[in-house]
């Protein structure tokens, strides 16, 4: 079969296009730590508001110093809506949804992740400098969309 020259020039740089950018998921994964979100954890959206950690969301101290902060992503609100964490130390956040997607992401951060119904997603930061920082759902979850906030204060611990 005869090949134009032109189109197999073309064939040969589709084909190193996809193996560059292979190249670069790959090494992305292996050497940036790069992933995909969290853990797959589940819950039953269903009674997370009855029961269990999800029932009284807040900030927890652990013995070891950390710090797990449990929120609740729903219609419009983030329980807490106002985090105080440490600054300078790690800051788990365990995120969940009892009605539709959220998004939880905290501006100026690397913190972002998608809230599912039924999952829980977790992510954990430093804040390196005390200050306000603010919480936004960047999924559009409704008419209460745009109202959906919260904010971080990083402090000093005591
Ligand atoms: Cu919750 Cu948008």
């Amino acid at each position: 079969m005869e090949v134009d020259r032109y189109e197999r020039a073309w064939m040969w740089a589709a084909t190193a296009m996809l193996a560059l950018f292979l190249t670069a998921i790959v090494l992305t994964a292996a050497i940036g730590g790069g992933h995909p979100a969290s853990h797959i954890e589940t819950i039953d959206p269903d009674t997370l508001g009855i029961q269990g950690e999800f029932a009284s969301p807040g900030v927890a101290a652990g013995a070891d110093g950390s710090t797990t902060v449990s929120i609740r992503a729903e219609f419009f609100v983030f329980r807490p809506s106002v985090i105080r964490v440490p600054v300078g130390r790690p800051v788990r956040f365990r995120v969940t949804s009892p009605d539709v997607l959220h998004g939880f992401q905290i501006v100026g951060t690397n913190v972002n992740v998608t809230v599912a119904p039924g999952y829980v997603s977790e992510v954990s930061a430093t804040f390196s400098r005390p200050g306000t920082y603010l919480i936004v759902c960047n999924e559009y979850c409704g008419l209460g969309h745009h109202l959906m906030q919260g904010t971080v204060i990083a402090e000093q611990a005591r």
